[in-house]
């Protein structure tokens, strides 16, 4: 469910047309609607059926302020990897008492920051970590909330490269150490272990993986209590998957929520821990699209090329994971147009930065625009500046009100950066 239509022919997000944003600010941009990131947020949290679930949004699929300050209005909390993340989820006006921070290579000033701030708990990693933050805090007169993150040796995902709870993967304390570190933490000065934590990847569609994590993490818990620890708080990660294609077999709906709210009910019966979830591309995947101009279409004998404004470093998942984007005119092709097949690619001097290829779109020419949809999640996050190319724009749009919640970069902050070494 989103809110990007067709209106009169023309694409608008909410109530605002697309040409006339990327007539007030170039392109390419990125484009989030409100009333689709609420309304994400609020059928996760009704589908878990619980009294008081702890949702942290994870901010890294997008930190964008308004995107985040959105969500913060709903009581959302943050799961974060890094100090900017926290920064960014402070400066929203998300409450130290909802921040998790997580990650397996947290620096000393990172966890200091941390501790300083008060955050509601740390999901550590490693046995290193865990020495380390005990340090940090009891230094500080502190003893930090913890949970451990165990890696349950079940992988899932849409992707090699965004799974995370393989045994080959480098996330969480072993399932086999996790009894003993568990009871080392419960006798550690700036330590205060609360319970456990997972996640085995993103973009998951089925919910078997989850679900036999989750009664693995459960066994823990209950092993861990018989042995006299207490135990609190389940953090159960996010990595709920998104439709990128709208067309069967591939569209779904808030169903896979409702059977993962009754698979989490069903599987943490009665354990009595406070539940936590990190979602973040289900809340924001749907929610933004990727709106550039088309350059040239380059004809040769067997192929078409449509060279866009926007490039991999702008939404790097096609070159990344082979990830498919929805790509939509702007303007609504006429019923019966004879779709042409097209290689999209940016401008970029690498053949990597390719869209897609062969992908049956409306006739296009120079200067139409285009939308590339369900980039709300990992899309403007995981831009940069590769070839100096500017850091993308991002808009937020209520209604018919937008604001530009991240003008794109000028070439002065671009080059304002770089310092010469005193030797040249
Ligand atoms: N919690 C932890 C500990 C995570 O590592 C992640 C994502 C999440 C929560 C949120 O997962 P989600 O609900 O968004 O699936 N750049 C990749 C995705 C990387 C995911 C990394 N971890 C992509 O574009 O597909």
């Amino acid at each position: 469910m989103h809110h990007f239509d067709y209106r009169d022919g023309i694409l608008h997000a909410e109530d605002v047309p697309l040409p006339a944003l990327a007539d007030r600010l170039g392109t390419p941009t990125y484009i989030y609607s409100s009333a689709t990131l609420e309304r994400h947020y609020t059928v996760f949290r009704d589908s878990l059926g619980l009294k008081d679930p702890h949702i942290f949004y994870a901010v890294k699929a997008n930190g964008n302020l308004g995107v985040l300050m959105t969500l913060a209005r709903l009581g959302a909390g943050a799961d974060t990897v890094s100090e900017g993340e926290i920064r960014k989820a402070l400066a929203a006006g998300i409450p130290a008492s909802r921040i998790v921070f997580s990650g397996v290579g947290k620096t000393e000033a990172e966890l200091a920051f941390a501790v300083e701030a008060g955050i509601y708990q740390v999901n550590v990693e490693s046995e290193g970590e865990l020495d380390l933050l005990s340090k940090v805090a009891a230094a500080r007169g502190k003893r930090q909330p913890v949970v451990l993150r165990v890696n349950p040796e079940v992988g899932a995902g849409g992707h090699a490269k965004i799974t995370t709870g393989g045994a080959a993967n480098k996330f969480g304390v072993s399932f086999s150490e996790a009894e003993r570190l568990y009871a080392r933490a419960a006798n550690m000065p700036g330590i205060s272990i609360q319970g456990l934590a997972v996640h085995i990847g993103s973009q998951i569609l089925k919910l078997d993986a989850l679900e036999a994590a989750f009664r693995k993490l459960r066994g823990i818990i209950e092993t861990l209590r018989a042995q006299g620890h207490g135990v609190t708080r389940l953090d159960l990660g996010g990595g709920l998957g998104i439709p990128y294609q709208m067309q069967a077999p591939y569209a779904h709906g808030p169903e896979l929520l409702q059977d993962y709210g009754a698979m989490v009910r069903a599987v943490t019966e009665g354990l009595d821990v406070e539940l936590g979830f990190e979602p973040g591309r289900l809340i924001a995947g749907n929610a933004g699209i990727l709106l550039a101009r088309v350059l040239y279409v380059n004809e040769r004998a067997d192929k078409r090329f449509l060279v866009i404004d926007a490039a991999m470093n702008d939404l790097v998942r096609p070159a990344m994971y082979d990830a498919y984007h929805e790509i939509w005119p702007v303007k609504e092709p006429e019923p019966g147009l004879a779709p042409a097949a097209y290689d999209v690619v940016g401008p970029i001097c690498e053949s990597g930065d390719t869209f897609t290829t062969n992908r049956l779109l409306p006739p296009m020419a120079p200067g139409d625009l285009l939308v590339f949809k369900t980039a709300g999640a990992y899309g403007a996050t995981m831009s940069s500046t590769y070839n100096q190319r500017l850091l993308v724009s991002e808009v937020l749009v209520r209604g018919a009100d937008f604001a530009v919640t991240r003008p794109r970069q000028t070439y002065e902050q671009l080059l304002g950066q770089d310092r010469a070494p005193n030797w040249l």
